[in-house]
């Protein structure tokens, strides 16, 4: 045992404005997941300590955990590893085989978390904003449809010409009577 004594992997799981949530992420049982985190065990039989925290600040990464590595893995190199989006049970499934493994710095990260490797840096990716010309056609196209719009309203319409052919119809009728 002297090969992984000392301290083991520990968790933090965010739990703060939209980590753990329902309203942020939908269709996770998130309590099952924390129970789930809490239950892994090490190399050793350890359990690892799984502490939550407040709102780790990317929530746009939600659910965020975060892997410290053993103090082995400390001592090999390893740093804290702050994985994203973590909302699938094959996910824990993987973090929980990393950690049986030794974890940062001991062991390589599983393929299946790559993908989900963040930092407390990362920037939310800013809305793709459309080409100016685009927008510019756009404008031009809403400005011609409002000139049109004016133009119709504008224009006599039907009704105008009804009025034209009632008067005709006055007209004719005046002059029947003249006749008679
Ligand atoms: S609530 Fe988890 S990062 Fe904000």
């Amino acid at each position: 045992m002297g090969e992984i004594d000392g301290r083991p992997c520990r968790l933090t799981v965010c739990r703060g404005c939209c980590c753990g949530t329902k309203k942020k992420v939908p269709g996770v049982d998130h309590k099952a997941q924390l129970a789930r985190l809490s239950a892994i065990d090490d190399h050793a039989g350890r359990t690892v300590p799984v502490r939550t925290s407040k709102c780790l600040g990317i929530c746009f990464q939600a659910n965020v955990v975060v892997v410290q590595p053993s103090q082995k893995g400390h001592a090999a190199g390893g740093r804290p590893v702050w994985l994203g989006e973590m909302t699938e049970d094959g996910l824990l499934d993987a973090l929980d085989d990393w950690i049986f493994e030794g974890g940062p710095g001991l062991a390589p990260l599983p393929d299946a978390l790559a993908d989900h490797v963040t930092s407390k840096d990362a920037k939310k990716p800013k809305k793709r904003k459309r080409p100016k010309k685009a927008k510019a056609i756009e404008k031009e196209r809403r400005k011609a449809k409002e000139r049109k719009a004016e133009k119709a309203s504008r224009r006599p319409g039907k009704k105008g010409k009804g009025e034209k052919d009632g008067k005709k119809r006055g007209r004719k009728k005046d002059e029947r009577r003249k006749k008679k």
